[in-house]
């Protein structure tokens, strides 16, 4: 007989116990962000019909869902508002009474330790739906960058802890991390989206924060899926400006791009797990076709071991409370 060659690796498999010692990597529940949206009126807690488990609360629903957060040992939320009202500037976002600054004002009260952090755009507060001033048909780019510093600086005074600009206009670190600083918010961070794709996967997210663009499309200010290097070029010019976080979004299918700003970049990488894989995992679960509890967990430490430190998911509530069950 001739003696075969081979590595055995199922020794480091062969049980629980030793699985649990060389296990790489790990899904904590303060590597969570749960978004959440506040949206302007009473008594609405209304479910996103493309998103099942996620609402858009009114300020006075607000409370009770903050409570369930922060019991479920969530560290941290990130805010997007619906305005009652819309114009061509998006008033409404850096308004010192907007839905954001409201919500996170209520939040920082009931919670002073929950870290509220507030996405800056204009796309959820236009009439036009783009995430910058427009004329004609055209995204303006410098025009917007004042709206977008003021719109941080009210969300920095309402108590918010982090800022999250999600608006894609170059430039928009600096700008508003001079507004901040002028406004006497120097230690307020910026968790910037750095590396944000033109996504198809965004679709529910439109619903759940009414902001569809209402002619046109996002893609010449966010980036095309094909694209490698310039998620470099748009990391690299973030952090000279000033960022202190990079968000890489979607996650699902850009995972490679997760790994090469962790191997490339030292700031915390932030991946975001977007409406679309959301829905798509949902609507598998409810039909019974998956596992939800096993892909859900599966699907996020792929993007830790991918690289990331943090993730922001809709899933984050059911993942801390299965977190707590397998202790
Ligand atoms: C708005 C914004 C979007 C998302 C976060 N902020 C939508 C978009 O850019 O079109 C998407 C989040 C998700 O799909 O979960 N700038
Ligand atoms: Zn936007």
């Amino acid at each position: 007989m001739t003696q075969l060659q081979f590595q055995r690796h199922r020794r480091l498999r062969s049980s629980a116990a030793m699985r649990a010692m060389v296990k790489e990597t790990y899904l904590h529940k303060e590597d969570l962000i749960y978004p959440i949206f506040v949206i302007e009126g009473e008594n609405i807690k209304k479910e996103v019909h493309s998103m099942p488990g996620v609402f858009q609360f009114s300020l006075d629903n607000l409370g009770a869902e903050i409570d369930e957060v922060v019991a479920l040992g969530i560290p941290a939320v990130i805010l997007f508002g619906l305005p009652a009202e819309k114009d061509a500037v998006g008033t409404g976002a850096f308004h010192d009474h907007g839905i954001v600054q409201e919500a996170t004002r209520l939040i920082k009260a009931q919670h002073p330790e929950l870290l509220v952090i507030a996405d800056t755009c204009l796309c959820e507060f236009t009439d036009h739906g783009h995430c910058g001033l427009i004329e004609g048909d055209q995204i303006l780019n410098d025009s917007s960058l004042d709206y977008l510093a003021r719109t941080a600086v009210s969300q920095a005074k309402a108590g918010a802890d982090i800022i999250a600009p999600s608006n894609m206009m170059d430039g928009f670190v600096t700008a508003i991390r001079a507004g901040l600083d002028e406004a006497g918010f120097e230690n307020v961070p910026i968790m910037s989206y750095a590396v944000k794709y033109a996504s198809s996967y965004y679709g529910p997210f439109r619903d759940a924060a009414d902001g569809a663009p209402q002619f046109g499309d996002r893609k010449s200010y966010q980036m095309d899926p094909s694209n490698r290097m310039e998620a470099f070029r748009e990391a690299e010019s973030d952090i000279v400006e000033g960022a202190d976080f990079l968000i890489v979004k979607p996650a699902l299918s850009y995972l490679d791009i997760i790994r090469d700003v962790k191997n490339n970049f030292t700031l915390p990488i932030v991946a975001y797990n977007v409406s679309g894989e959301y829905a798509m995992i949902k609507a598998a679960a409810i039909n019974s076709w998956i596992e939800e509890k096993k892909v859900v967990l599966e699907t996020l430490l792929g993007m830790k071991r991918a690289g990331s430190d943090l993730i922001i998911t809709y899933h984050a509530k059911d993942v801390a409370r299965w977190l707590e069950e397998k202790k």
